[in-house]
């Protein structure tokens, strides 16, 4: 049974339609010129102009032959449920098995994309085409109608959520393949705070289509850690990655990404020993597989990654070079709140009295940071200067304070040599019990810790 929307029914004069059409078995031109010959003939259909057909690569699906694809401006009286029966009906006459594979050759496709300025989400027909923006195929015969992407109403789910990583690829492949659009790729665990929404922000200024991946990874936490109780607040992401302007949110079920048989893992060296690295045996294997394997499936030209995870972002870097990752690892400076804590996700599990505590990371840093504009270089005053802060504050328990040389996280000989070699101070420090560590980090002497109290 077809469903009618209230709002689905045309004004009367009728409602213009955008349609797409395409074909891909048989003689898809003479199929197409068939189709539109017959939809130009039902009562209550005008054919206003029509694209010519241009060859274009399957997106999704299995192995199969280009497509020819075109698009359609009509006029019609009939409702947009009705116009679906008929398109439905004409490709049923040009051969089309609608049991057969999902996104598998056709003789006759026919999207109904807009009907006028209706929004119509029903059970058989969304409209806008939900997926009309991410496919060239679409784009650019509309574009031969003199119809833009700018002239396009947004589709209903934007930002589109995808759970299936093949999806996610043929999204990104299908943007990829329209010349000059730039991908940006913010991968996270959600639970997403400022920093995460500083990093979707320059992804929009810097790209074309933004990507943010929500994925709480199970194989970077280890026994004991905080995976059950991660915060996911989906719902609430999902309004902050519309907000900013995201494109695409990929959540997949934890089976999607590791499917039964997945024993792939990737290793990094040097830059992950130590540290994090050292606190969580096997942390930064789990960040470099998921991390590995989410770049493979969008192929980003950018990738957003927040400082305030130095250490993951060293290891990332050195993943993409060695790796030899497309595109590029954008780093994105720390957002802090205005006492200077740095945002993180887990600063929600904090007490009161945790959280007002918990500012002796950023004291820390900056006691340090001071020292060194005072001339200090050796490594351990440096250090004593920090560590004399976190060790004043009864809550909080430091897990580990040092300097390493900025770029890798090289171990620095005790004075830190006068060759212009910046430093970073890192520290971990737990708070409460369960604990929840908190981390922060800055380089000293590059006016990071301005503006923190
Ligand atoms: O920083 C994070 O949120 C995660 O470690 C990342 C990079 C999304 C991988 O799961």
């Amino acid at each position: 049974m077809i469903e009618a929307q209230p709002d689905a029914f045309p004004r009367r004069g009728g409602v213009e339609v955008l349609v797409a059409v395409g074909a891909n078995l048989g003689d898809p031109a003479a199929q197409i010129d068939r189709a539109l010959a017959a939809l130009g003939a039902v009562p209550g259909v005008e054919v206003l102009a029509r694209s010519p057909l241009h060859t274009t690569r399957p997106v999704g699906g299995p192995s199969q032959a280009d497509f020819r694809n075109g698009a359609v401006k009509l006029r019609t009286t009939l409702p947009a449920l009705a116009l679906l029966a008929v398109f439905k009906e004409l490709e049923r006459q040009a051969g089309r098995d609608f049991d057969g594979v999902r996104d598998g050759p056709r003789p006759l496709d026919l999207d109904l994309l807009t009907y006028g300025d209706q929004r119509i989400d029903a059970r058989l027909l969304s409209v806008p085409h939900p997926r009309m923006l991410d496919r060239d195929f679409v784009l650019a015969p509309l574009a031969d109608l003199g119809v833009t992407e700018a002239d396009l109403p947004p589709a209903a789910e934007r930002p589109r959520v995808v759970a299936d990583p093949e999806e996610l690829r043929a999204t990104c492949r299908a943007w990829v393949q329209r010349g000059g659009c730039r991908v940006g790729l913010v991968p996270t665990m959600g639970a997403l705070h400022d920093g995460h929404a500083s990093l979707i922000r320059r992804a929009r200024e810097e790209c074309d289509r933004v990507v943010v991946t929500v994925f709480v990874n199970p194989l970077q936490f280890g026994a004991g850690e905080d995976l059950e109780r991660y915060p996911r607040p989906f719902e609430a992401d999902l309004a902050r990655c519309r907000a900013e302007g995201a494109d695409l949110v990929f959540a997949p079920p934890v089976e999607s990404m590791y499917p039964t048989g997945f024993c792939s893992t990737v290793d990094v060296g040097g830059e992950a020993e130590g540290l994090e690295g050292g606190e969580r045996p096997g942390h930064f294997r789990g960040v470099a597989t998921v991390v590995a394997r989410l770049w493979s499936l969008c192929g980003p030209d950018r990738a957003y990654f927040g400082q305030k995870d130095a250490q993951q972002v060293a290891v990332l870097r050195r993943l993409h070079a060695d790796l030899g990752l497309s595109g590029e690892l954008v780093e994105c400076a720390i957002v802090r709140e205005p006492d200077g804590l740095a945002l993180s996700s887990r600063n929600v599990y904090l007490s009161a009295e945790d959280r007002a505590a918990a500012v002796i990371l950023f004291h820390a840093l900056a006691a340090a940071d001071r020292a060194w504009q005072r001339g200090v270089r050796r490594v351990a005053d440096l250090l004593g200067v920090a560590g004399r802060i976190v060790a004043g504050e009864p809550r909080g328990r430091l897990d580990y304070l040092e300097c390493r040389r900025a770029e890798d996280l090289a171990v620095l000989p005790d004075v830190v040599p006068d060759d212009g070699s910046a430093v970073r101070l890192l520290l971990a420090v737990r708070f409460g019990e369960p604990s929840t560590r908190l981390l922060d980090n800055a380089v000293l002497g590059r006016g990071e810790l301005e503006g923190g109290v």
